[in-house]
């Protein structure tokens, strides 16, 4: 994997979320506390984006079926969702979010 330039920080409000669609997947970014979190963006249960759903305390809640997942640990936190998601390395650099993918 290699470090990929998503998005300046600045663009990425505290405790919200966006989706960053130029790598190989969509991915969620998340910036909670300062620092940024990434996940891959498509709920696990089924092809759904987590980006039109719902952050709060560090869980993003599908839109579609409602399954909960961690963004720090991609762990499931509510069903119909079984598996967890996919993390990715995320790091803020000279004011921008870089996401090893
Ligand atoms: S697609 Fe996300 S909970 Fe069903």
């Amino acid at each position: 994997m290699a470090w990929t330039k998503a998005f300046p920080s600045a663009d990425l409000p505290e405790g919200e979320m966006k989706q960053f669609a130029g790598a190989a997947e969509p991915i969620l970014i998340c910036k909670l506390g300062g620092k940024v979190h990434a996940v891959q963006d498509t709920c696990t249960h089924d092809t759904w984006s987590l980006a039109d759903g719902f952050l709060e305390d560090g869980i993003v809640e599908c839109s579609l079926h409602f399954a909960k997942f961690c963004v720090r640990t991609g762990q499931v936190k509510a069903l119909p969702a079984c598996d967890a998601l996919k993390v990715f390395p995320a790091k803020i650099e000279n004011d921008f979010i870089y996401i090893d993918c």
